[in-house]
C-alpha cells in the first residue's frame, strides 16, 4: 500500500517515513524543501533499506500534486506540509494562512478527484487554547488560539470535519501532537531547524555541541513545582509509530477520529535540562530570563483514547529522548548541511 507524506522531508515526516517503510508500506514524499533538505531521503533509505519516492513540489500547486497521484496509486495521505514556527506566524500571519490553507485545500481537491479517501492530519495540542483543565482530552473545547500557526491548525481541523461530513467514503484522523522531541536512535535523522531554534530541545542540543553559548530559560515564576513550564514531551519515534497506527485505522474505518499523541506525563524545562545533562555527560549553561509571551504554565495529554483505539502507547522515556537528541546533534553538528 502506497502512502503519500506531504511535507514528508521534515522532522516528523522523515521519522514517519522510516516507520511506514519498516511496517511494509511504500512511501511517496512531496515536499518543497522550504524547511528541509533532500539529503534526508538518502538517510531514510539508509535506515529502512528502502527508498521513498520523492517529488520536490509545492503541495499547493494542483497540477504538480495531481501528477503525483497520476503516477502513484496513493491509498492514504499523511498531511504535514505547512509552516510551523509559532513566533514567525505572529509576525507574518497572511503567509501562514495562505500556505497552510492552500496546501490543504489543494490536497483535498486532488484527493476528491482521484478518489483517495484516507487522510491523517498533523495537528497540534495548541488547538486546545489555554482555558482547558489538564490533562487535555479530545472531547474538550478547542479555540482561543493565540497565534496564526495554531489558528491554521484549528481551521484545517474544521475544514476536514466539513469535507468528511460531505463524503461518506472519507476517513479522517486528526492527530494532536504535544511536544515531539528526540531523534531516530541511529543518529542519521533528527530535528534540524533553520536558523536560531525556537523550541527547547534543539536549542539545548545546539548549546551542548557549542553552536550556542547558553540556554535562556524563559520564566521561573510559573505555577509549577520548580517555577518553569511543564510540557508533555514525546519521543519522535513513538510519535511516528502513532502515525502508522493512525493510517491503518484510517484505511479500515470512516468518519473523523481525533487522537492526542503524547505520553500523558509532564516534564518541566529544568527536568529536561537536567536529564539532558545526565544523557550527554556535560553541563548546559543556562541564563534565567523573563517569561516568553504566549507560554502557559502547564499542559499534558490524556492518552487513553490512542491507547485503547489505536493500541498505541509511547514507550521511550525522557532520558531516551535526550540521549537520542544528543546522538543526532553530536553526529550532525550542522544538521543536514554538512
Ligand atoms: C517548551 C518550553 C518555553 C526554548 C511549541 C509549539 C507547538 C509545537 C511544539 C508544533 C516553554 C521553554 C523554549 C528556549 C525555553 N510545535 N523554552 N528556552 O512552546 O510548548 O510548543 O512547540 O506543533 O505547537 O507551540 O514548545 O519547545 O518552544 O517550549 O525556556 O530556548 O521551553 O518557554 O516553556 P512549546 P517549546
Amino acid at each position: 500500500m502506497k502512502i503519500l507524506l506531504t511535507g514528508g522531508a521534515g522532522f516528523i515526516g522523515s521519522h514517519t517515513a522510516v516507520e511506514l517503510l519498516n511496517a511494509g508500506y511504500d512511501v511517496v514524499i512531496a515536499d518543497n524543501l522550504s524547511n528541509s533538505r533532500e539529503k534526508v531521503i538518502d538517510r531514510i533509505e539508509k535506515i529502512a533499506g528502502k527508498r521513498p519516492k520523492f517529488y520536490k513540489i509545492d503541495v499547493a500547486n494542483k497540477e504538480e500534486l495531481s501528477k503525483v497521484f497520476d503516477e502513484n496509486k496513493i491509498e492514504g495521505v499523511i498531511h504535514y506540509a505547512g509552516f510551523k514556527c509559532v513566533p514567525e506566524s505572529t509576525k507574518v500571519p497572511i503567509k501562514y494562512y495562505r500556505n497552510n490553507l492552500d496546501t490543504t485545500l489543494t490536497l483535498l481537491e486532488v484527493m476528491e478527484e482521484k478518489n483517495c479517501n484516507a487522510i491523517v492530519f498533523s495537528s497540534s495540542a495548541t488547538v486546545y487554547g489555554d482555558k482547558n483543565k489538564i490533562p487535555y482530552e479530545e472531547t474538550m473545547h478547542t479555540g482561543d488560539t493565540t497565534n496564526a500557526y495554531s489558528s491554521t491548525k484549528l481551521m484545517i481541523e474544521n475544514i476536514l470535519q466539513d469535507v468528511t461530513r460531505a463524503n461518506p467514503n472519507m476517513s479522517t484522523i486528526i492527530l494532536r501532537y504535544f511536544n515531539p522531541i528526540g531523534a531516530h536512535p541511529s543518529g542519521l535523522i533528527g530535528e534540524a531547524p533553520q536558523g536560531i531554534p525556537n523550541n527547547l530541545m534543539p536549542y539545548i542540543t545546539q548549546t551542548a555541541v557549542g553552536i550556542r553559548d547558553h540556554l535562556s530559560v524563559f520564566g521561573t515564576d510559573y505555577n509549577t513545582p520548580d517555577g518553569t513550564c511543564i510540557r508533555d514531551y514525546v519521543h519522535i519515534v513513538d510519535l511516528a509509530k502513532g502515525h502508522v497506527s493512525a493510517i491503518k485505522y484510517a484505511v479500515d474505518n470512516k468518519g473523523v477520529n481525533i487522537f492526542n499523541l503524547g505520553t500523558g506525563k509532564g516534564s518541566s524545562v529544568l527536568d529536561v535540562v537536567h536529564t539532558f545533562e545526565k544523557a550527554c555527560g556535560k553541563e548546559i549553561p543556562v541564563v534565567y530570563e523573563d517569561r516568553r509571551p504566549g507560554d502557559i504554565d502547564c499542559f499534558y495529554a490524556s492518552v487513553e483514547k490512542a491507547n485503547k483505539i489505536l493500541n498505541w502507547k509511547a514507550e521511550y522515556n525522557l532520558y531516551d529522548m535526550c540521549a537520542h537528541s544528543w546522538n543526532w546533534q553530536k553526529n550532525n553538528p550542522k544538521g543536514y548541511d554538512e
